[in-house]
């Protein structure tokens, strides 16, 4: 396949259907822009790939390149003047016998229905092999329009009222002979009401040379392109629901599938739960049995297995051991790492920190530029004070470290192995291994004197009224 074929993918069209949302081409499914599914479909077989930029090409080139490890080459049509003419940019990397184009904007697409087209028009002998669906609404879609005398199609705006009633669309993939495109692609006029170069009109002209034109009837699904807005959504939703079927059949529960949002790089091990409305993004990996629950949002995150994080939890760029206890409510960001059998509990926040195995957390505390050895213990509603309006400072905490409720840790600051610090403290001071530290106001007893408090408070007159 990859000694005949020579992809191009169209990437250089304005997304004017876009309205303001920037370039269709970049926009994301499921976590990864749109013009790469069709770029990994040809990567997976081995197909080299010219793409056609031109709009906003600098950002289409940086993104392909970020993300495909193949050769491809970019090819600049200045002036958006149709599909026809994007394609005639091209002609300098037609290496191989048979030339294959595919519209950058239709994320659906698999390397099975390419090859399985690649094939077919082998087995025909054709100069032109084309991709159709059936779709109930066929609205902005080019329709095949088959009669005596042949097959062409039609654009939307150049429809008849009989023509657009046709259900029958092209996907906007297509095979031509190199010959066949040599010899023709010069012959597109654009007599049209858009008044570009189709490269569709290939498909007649074709018919009426009396050259072989063979058709590849896949399910629409297959093959939705993206214009508008609702087209993006709709397809996002086809992704999705795909996602969540493979990763059911690989043994992860989700409780409502309709609800899960996954990006395709994610991974899950069998036996894990995902709760509803939870959202995996990015590149993250959760291990096996573990339960993430619900209107959690994880994103770039590896998790061990076994680990539970409760609802309303956000993880973000960092990394999670086995068997830990995270949230609810939960937030845990910038390169972060908790260590096999931690706890964050509710309303945590740790960022930059690494919290070594065991290390328990429960309750309303900062824990930010902070190293936390194995065994310790955080209380309630401690805070690390780690930047000083200028500069962030760090917190060295040892192992099976006791820090008492209601800290004020004042960084830079290091607290030895097996230290104690009382509750309410503001620790200013390193404290040695082993020893206990009390940075807290003395308290005083005075006795019987709450009576003479309110005597005094009498005296002073009448009360504001409620
Ligand atoms: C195109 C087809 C239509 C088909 C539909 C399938 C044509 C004339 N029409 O319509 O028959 O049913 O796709 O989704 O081809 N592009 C360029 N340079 C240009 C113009 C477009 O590179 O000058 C690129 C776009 O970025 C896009 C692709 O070509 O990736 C298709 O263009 P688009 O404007 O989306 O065409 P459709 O109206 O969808
Ligand atoms: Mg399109």
């Amino acid at each position: 396949m990859q000694d005949k074929v020579r992809a191009v993918v169209l990437a250089a069209g304005r997304s004017s259907r876009f309205r303001g949302h920037g370039l269709k081409l970049l926009a994301n499914v499921c976590g990864r822009p749109m013009v790469l599914y069709p770029l990994g479909a040809l990567a997976q077989l081995g197909i080299a790939a010219s793409v056609v930029v031109g709009y906003m090409a600098e950002q289409v080139i940086a993104t392909v390149r970020g993300w495909c490890k193949t050769d491809i080459e970019f090819i600049i049509q200045d002036e958006q003047l149709g599909t026809g003419h994007a394609v005639a940019c091209t002609r300098a990397t037609w290496d191989k016998p048979l030339i294959l184009v595919l519209n950058g904007d239709m994320p659906l697409i698999t390397s099975d229905l390419i090859a399985q087209f690649i094939e077919m028009h082998e087995h025909s002998h054709a100069q032109v092999s084309i991709v159709t669906a059936f779709v109930s609404d066929p609205t902005g879609y080019g329709r095949i329009v088959e009669s005596k005398s042949g097959i062409r199609i039609v654009e939307e705006r150049d429809c008849s009222d009989e023509e657009r009633r046709i259900q029958r669309i092209n996907a906007g993939i297509y095979l031509f002979s190199k010959d066949f495109l040599s010899e023709y692609l010069d012959k597109l006029a654009d007599n049209n009401a858009a008044h570009e170069l189709y490269l569709t009109d290939l498909v007649g002209i074709a018919s009426e040379r009396g050259c072989i034109v063979n058709t590849l009837s896949v399910p629409y699904d297959a093959v939705r392109g993206v214009n508008t807005l609702a087209e993006l959504a709709a397809v996002e939703k086809i992704k999705r629901t795909d996602l969540v079927r493979l990763w059911t059949d690989a043994g992860v529960r989700f409780d409502d599938p309709t609800l899960a949002r996954l990006d395709v790089d994610v991974e899950i091990g069998s036996g894990t739960f995902i709760g509803a409305s939870v959202t995996l993004l990015g590149n993250t990996k959760i291990g096996s049995c573990c339960r993430i629950l619900n209107g959690s949002i994880i994103e770039n995150v590896t998790i061990g297995s076994g680990t539970v994080v409760q609802p309303f939890t956000i993880v973000r760029n960092s990394s999670i051991g086995n068997n830990c206890a995270i949230g609810p409510f939960a937030n845990i960001h910038s390169a972060s790492i908790v260590g096999d059998g931690g706890t964050v509990g509710n309303f945590v926040e740790v960022k930059k920190s690494v919290l070594h195995a065991h290390v328990k957390a429960k309750h309303l505390a900062y824990l930010g530029n902070a190293e936390i050895g194995t065994e310790s213990n955080i209380g309630a509603g401690t805070i690390v004070c780690n930047y000083d309006g200028v500069n962030k400072h760090r917190t060295i905490i040892g192992e099976q470290v006791f820090i008492g409720s209601n800290n004020t840790l004042i960084a830079p600051l290091s607290i030895g192995n097996g230290a104690f610090t009382a509750g309410g403290s503001v620790i200013t001071k390193d404290v040695p291994a082993g020893s206990l530290a009390i940075g807290r106001a003395q308290q005083i007893i005075k006795e019987g004197y709450a009576e003479e408090l309110r005597k005094r408070a009498t005296a002073q007159g009448p009360k504001l009224t409620a």
